[in-house]
């Protein structure tokens, strides 16, 4: 199949870049002229230079003649609510533009959504794909919004979304930390009462695209896919512990104090102009009560995911000490 990706050059993008060159796939990829190549090296992809903000012939060259389009592209960071907008909710629209425009026999639009998109789980009830979507985060309002304007499209494109919670694997930056504070013996969990989340391992996610691209039945849908656990952060403390077989001790943080530490976080960064790996927006969402999700609709679909939390934290960890991070 002749496919395209945005956010190619990114943690998940580059995973599903491998997946689909190993089954055989014709791979395309978006990158920026500021992208870092690392995980694309040596490969036999194509790339395209150019952006999913407007009036870019990139978009459209790289869609030209697709059968799969996959758009994992996103902003997850940013201190700039406008960044969200543009890139997540604008950048959609402008690549189910450009397909509509260079891709006429195009067999799938996968979108790569999250969990965000719906909000944490209410009265203890977890989400699944008909729990009304009540966002806490700006980045899950623009991914909620960027769903909308995706879903709208089904009547002139085939498409199909992906709602991952966390996702955690080798090449990830924003979770390497906590794995980094487990390999030195600490982890830090929310003060008070346990907080729940779901985790999906990146292979998983990947696999989720692709099957999506395929099934029939995902066609004009939406699918959470994660591996289908409810875990405390005190489980994820303990299963690294497992995995790196030492002792790790809890740290509790109290809100006030991780609110502060992303905030001085927030000062730093705009003043260095980079964008900050921990801000406010993910103080909210840690402390929030739950992340639970129902799985059943994608696992009835066909869908099933291979890794739980100790296979999937293994395989970080051994991928991790591949690249020699850890
Ligand atoms: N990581 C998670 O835990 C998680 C959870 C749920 C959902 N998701 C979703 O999964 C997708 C991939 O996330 P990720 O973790 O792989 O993020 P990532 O590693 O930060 O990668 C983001 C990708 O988007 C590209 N991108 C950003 N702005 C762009 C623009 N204006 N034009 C073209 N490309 C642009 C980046 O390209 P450059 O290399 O040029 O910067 C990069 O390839 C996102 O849609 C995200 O919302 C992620």
């Amino acid at each position: 199949m002749k496919t395209f990706v945005t956010g190619g050059t990114g943690f998940l993008g580059s995973h599903l870049v491998d997946l689909l060159l190993a089954e055989g796939h014709e791979v395309t990829c978006l990158v920026r002229p500021t992208s870092n190549l690392q995980w694309l090296k040596n490969k036999p992809v194509r790339l395209v230079q150019g952006d999913l903000l407007p009036n870019n012939a990139g978009l459209r060259e790289g869609l030209k003649n697709a059968d799969w389009c996959f758009h994992s592209a996103g902003v997850i960071s940013s201190t700039n609510p406008q960044t969200y907008f543009q890139v997540n909710v604008g950048g959609t629209r402008h690549c189910l533009d450009a397909c509509l425009k260079s891709a006429p026999k195009l067999q799938r639009f996968v979108m790569v959504s999250s969990i965000a998109a719906c909000g944490p789980a209410v009265n203890g009830q977890s989400l699944n794909e008909q729990t009304a979507p009540h966002p806490i985060s700006i980045y899950g309002q623009s991914k909620l919004e960027a769903e909308k304007i995706a879903i709208s499209y089904n009547t002139r494109l085939p498409v199909s979304v992906i709602r991952p919670p966390a996702i955690y694997g080798p090449r990830d930056t924003m979770i390497f930390p906590v794995f980094k504070m487990a390999q030195r013996g600490f982890f830090v969990v929310p003060f008070g009462r346990p907080r729940y989340i779901t985790m999906a391992y990146v292979e998983d996610v990947a696999a989720a695209c692709l099957w999506a691209a395929k099934e029939k039945k995902a066609l004009g849908q939406i699918f959470f896919v994660a591996d289908g656990d409810l875990y405390s952060w005190q489980d994820v403390a303990d299963t690294l512990a497992s995995v790196f077989y030492r002792k790790v001790a809890k740290i509790s943080m109290p809100k006030t104090v991780m609110w502060s530490v992303a905030l001085l976080e927030e000062l730093r960064c705009k003043w260095i102009r980079k964008e900050p790996r921990l801000h406010r927006g993910h103080v909210k969402q840690f402390f929030a009560s739950s992340w639970g999700i129902q799985t059943d609709k994608i696992r009835q679909a066909g869908f099933t995911p291979k890794f739980n939390l100790e296979a999937g934290m293994q395989a970080t960890v051994a991928g991790y000490r591949q690249l020699g991070w850890l």
